[in-house]
């Protein structure tokens, strides 16, 4: 399996009113290719932290990341927005769409950010809702006007839209129901089956078992790892495996 992303002695660490928070602790890790990697941990572990260090948004304090083949750990920060712009894409818990510009625009804009071609965007934007399930009477629409679940698959949908090599999505079902949840977790999975490498952040069981590989972050490391196998609907096994892990993580 290819690496996609490569740290090594990865360290964060945060001066908070003069003491220091070592978050991130040596951490030597490795992101596969068409893996679909989720992040777990107790709140306050260092999820987020890693994410951030992993897609370069924010530097470490020691320590390198490579991100195809480029050492992300340098260069300027303009350099690293262009980077993250071709290579990642970017989902949230907050979707973060511009609320004066309508569903096919938000999704627009991104892609014109990469291609110039407006023809061409256009084609790509409405193929990549289509994609997330968002109907063309939806297109139109303002943000504020879609569903929280709605409005995450657009979100979805312009992380996706350049064809990036890695998308990072940071408890993307956390403000969501059980319902519109499982819609947005569909729409990764598809992402994933199509070939797309995904890290996610979850606190949930449920959309941890869409993951292949999960990792779980105790007291600044990785302190274990669960090889799940490829996420197959209603499969007990898979599930059982994964409760048994984070029991002994002690989740
Ligand atoms: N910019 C910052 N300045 C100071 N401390 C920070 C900063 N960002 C994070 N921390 C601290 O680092 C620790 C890890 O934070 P992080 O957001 O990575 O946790 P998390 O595992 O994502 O938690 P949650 O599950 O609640 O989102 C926390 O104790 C947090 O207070
Ligand atoms: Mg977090």
């Amino acid at each position: 399996m290819n690496e996609i992303i490569k740290t090594q002695k990865l360290c964060k660490t945060f001066s908070n009113g003069g003491v220091q928070q070592h978050v991130l602790r040596n951490i030597d890790l490795s992101i596969y290719e068409g893996d679909f990697t989720v992040i777990m941990g107790a709140s306050g572990a260092g999820k987020s932290t890693l994410l951030y260090a992993l897609s370069g948004m924010d530097k470490p304090t020691l320590g390198e990341v490579t991100f195809a083949g480029k050492n992300i750990t340098k260069g300027t920060p303009d350099d690293l927005a262009v980077f993250r712009r071709k290579n990642c894409g970017f989902v949230f818990q907050q979707t973060y769409l511009v609320d004066s510009m309508s569903v096919l625009d938000n999704v627009l804009a991104a892609a014109l950010l990469i291609e110039k071609n407006k023809k061409t965007a256009g084609a790509k934007a409405r193929e990549v809702l289509k994609s997330v399930d968002i109907d063309e009477n939806l297109w139109n629409k303002f943000p504020t006007q879609l569903s929280g679940g709605e409005a995450q698959r657009v979100g979805i949908a312009r992380a996706l839209i350049n064809e990036p090599k890695l998308v990072f999505a940071d408890e993307p079902t956390g403000a969501l129901n059980s319902t519109t949840g499982k819609d947005v977790l569909d729409v990764l999975t598809k992402a994933n089956d199509n070939g797309q490498s995904i890290v996610m952040v979850t606190h949930d069981i449920t959309s941890a078992r869409r993951g292949n590989r999960i990792l779980y972050v105790k007291d600044g490391e990785i302190a274990g790892e669960c090889d799940l196998g490829k996420y197959v609907s209603g499969d007990k096994e898979r599930h059982l495996k994964l409760r048994d892990f984070l029991g002994g993580m002690g989740w």
